[in-house]
């Protein structure tokens, strides 16, 4: 993958499981959401993405523009890092779910529609719903607003879930309930993830499987409790060092690489 010539991300090799979830951690600009938009096919057109992205047998990269927009939301769908700006503001939230739903099937009735969409939120556990349907987004806690978005993703019932960096934004109670309702949707739709985040402690969460990208290079890949145990290279070393524990002296600076 480049950007005018300059390689973003290079000889990238990732398979998930049906079913599995796969991890994919490093810093900051190494390239984890430029990979997940490239499978989206969401990148702007001056990113040029060679190889080949299947999914359930379909090569994503040769699909013409509507049979993607058929797939984008409702056999893949993306959760982002800030549900404050990914949702929009001046829009009832009942209505932004709504939306997702409509896109992928204009034959239902408004009632069908409503239906679906209140039965996502109640699968993201948002309560009261049918009563808040046209709030708006400020009217929510940041927790409940990503929640919001995960229900948007998931009401199509697709069968990949990409989460870019999906709790990066809450504080960690917050995230913790977020990974726990991931993992039990995961369980509840056999949902199969690919879940980005800088935090390898957060990815082991819901992972089985963790790859280890650094400068659009994967530098790892291997079962999360195996990468915990026996992490072979430096650099995820060093992010493992990075988890802070009981010890931790917070005044001293991170392993340098
Ligand atoms: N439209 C673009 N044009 C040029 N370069 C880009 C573009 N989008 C991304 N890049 C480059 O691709 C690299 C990877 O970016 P990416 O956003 O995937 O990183 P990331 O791993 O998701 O980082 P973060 O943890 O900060 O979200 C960066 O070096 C970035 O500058
Ligand atoms: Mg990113």
């Amino acid at each position: 993958m480049s950007f005018g010539g300059l390689a973003a991300v290079r000889g990238l090799n990732l398979s998930i499981d049906a079913g599995a979830s796969l991890g994919l951690v490093g810093e900051s600009g190494s390239g984890k959401s430029i990979t997940a938009l490239a499978v989206m096919r969401l990148l702007d057109a001056t990113a040029k993405v060679e190889g080949s992205i299947r999914f359930d047998g379909a090569e994503l990269l040769a699909l013409d523009a509507e049979s993607m927009r058929k797939r984008r939301g409702r056999e893949i769908a993306i959760v982002f890092q800030e549900p404050m700006t990914a949702l929009n503001p001046v829009m009832p939230v009942g209505e932004q779910v709504a939306e997702a739903v409509r896109a992928h099937h204009r034959e239902y009735s408004r009632r069908q529609v409503r239906e679906a969409v209140l039965e996502a939120m109640n699968a993201v556990a948002l309560p009261d719903m049918a009563r808040r349907y046209s709030d708006y987004p400020h009217q929510f806690s940041g927790g409940q607003r990503q929640r919001i978005m995960i229900a948007m993703a998931i009401v199509n019932r697709p069968r990949l879930l990409i989460a870019d960096e999906p709790t990066t934004a809450l504080d960690v109670t917050v995230q913790k309930q977020i990974l726990e309702l991931l993992a039990g949707l995961r369980e509840r739709f056999g949902l199969t993830m690919l879940f980005i985040s800088h935090d390898l402690a957060v990815v082991s969460q819901v992972a089985d499987r963790v790859a280890v990208m650094r400068h659009g290079i994967v530098v790892e890949e291997g079962s999360c409790a195996g990468i915990f145990r026996e992490p072979e290279h430096a650099y995820t070393r060093a992010l493992l060092g990075a988890v802070p524990t009981m010890t931790t002296d917070l005044d001293k600076p991170l392993a340098v690489l």
